[in-house]
């Protein structure tokens, strides 16, 4: 594997000190609020791979499929010798769907903010592809970036973005980061992206509700992290998840909610919670073609191409500089 080691950095948390005040902030302030950055911890990451493989989670089997009737096509898109810069280390088997389609890649950059998935997508990717270079970055894939000077110069730089994480954005943050996105692909280059849409509510809320309680855990977990980390002391048994599609915001909104009255010690600060209360963690947007391409245009880009699974419940775009 042709990895740039010095590119490996581990900053999967903020310290201790900065930690402490921001969940601080975020549980005096009405109503609570928990970062959803907090989920993705080693144990966290691994609740989202179980997430995916839930029969109700239909978002990465539709984007696999996706990728298996268009992959060829989408490749002709972006064309030879690209640098595929991807936003998280990704789900093994749609990056590779993609690069085994693509002319003579340049290289695969993956952006991860902890350094254990991002070992494991590479280990992955390096059984299948021994020649292609990887240029990891464990970093924050919100901040600007400093991307690694490629191998040899490429054609076009595709930023590639999967999952519909966008989706985990509100509209101002959603169109900084494809705004920053469009200043790291360049002139020539293009955003691929993942982007959930708008469907029966049923259905949406179903993915967040899974029947085995893998998506429960996964939200619970960030208490549990909270107690590991910093001390706190969160019992488990008193909080519950909550997700519901607000179809008029086009989201799902995933809460903690707290299951009788109590108090809870984070640092020094005692936080109280009454019955019911709902702390909101998780926003997860879905969208109709209209909605991305009016999202994309506050950003300076136009969608150029669509792509849909078979059951049409999952989109990929391509994206390039609006003139
Ligand atoms: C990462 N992201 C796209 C997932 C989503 O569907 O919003 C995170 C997730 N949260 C609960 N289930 C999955």
């Amino acid at each position: 594997m042709n990895v740039q080691a010095y590119a490996v950095r581990d900053e999967q948390r903020p310290p201790d000190n900065l930690l402490l005040q921001v969940i601080q902030r975020g549980l005096r302030s009405q109503p609570k609020r928990l970062p959803s950055w907090l989920f993705y911890d080693e144990q966290g990451s691994a609740l989202f791979e179980q997430i995916c493989e839930q029969p109700e989670y239909y978002l990465t089997r539709a984007e696999i499929a996706l990728l298996g009737a268009h992959a060829g096509e989408i490749a002709k898109v972006l064309g030879p010798d690209v640098r595929l810069v991807e936003y998280g280390s990704g789900h093994a088997i749609k990056t590779r769907l993609l690069l085994e389609h693509l002319a003579t890649p340049v290289a695969w950059v993956p952006i991860e903010l902890s350094s254990a998935p991002l070992r494991l997508s590479m280990q992955r990717m390096e059984q299948h592809f021994p020649e292609l270079p990887i240029q990891p970055l464990t970093v924050d894939f919100t901040r600007s970036l400093r991307l690694p000077v490629s191998p040899r110069v490429p054609r076009r730089t595709v930023v590639y973005f999967p999952g519909s994480t966008i989706g985990n954005f509100d509209d101002r943050e959603a169109a900084q980061l494809l705004r920053k996105m469009r200043g790291e692909m360049g002139d020539n280059g293009g955003i691929l992206i993942g982007v959930d849409l708008k469907k029966d509510k049923a259905i949406i809320e179903a993915a967040y509700n899974d029947r085995a309680g893998v998506t429960a855990q996964f939200t619970l977990n960030m208490l549990a992290r909270l107690n590991r980390e910093l001390g706190c002391n969160f019992e488990l048994g008193g909080f519950c998840h909550r997700a519901h599609y607000n179809a008029m915001a086009g989201r799902i909104e995933t809460h903690i909610l707290s299951r009788h009255e109590q108090r809870v010690c984070v640092g020094r600060l005692q936080v109280l919670f009454r019955e019911d209360e709902a702390m909101l963690v998780e926003y997860s947007y879905k969208y109709s073609l209209e909605d991305f391409a009016a999202l994309a245009a506050t950003a300076g880009l136009v969608v150029q191409h669509v792509w849909f699974d078979p059951d049409q419940m999952f989109s990929l775009q391509y994206l390039a500089r609006a003139n």
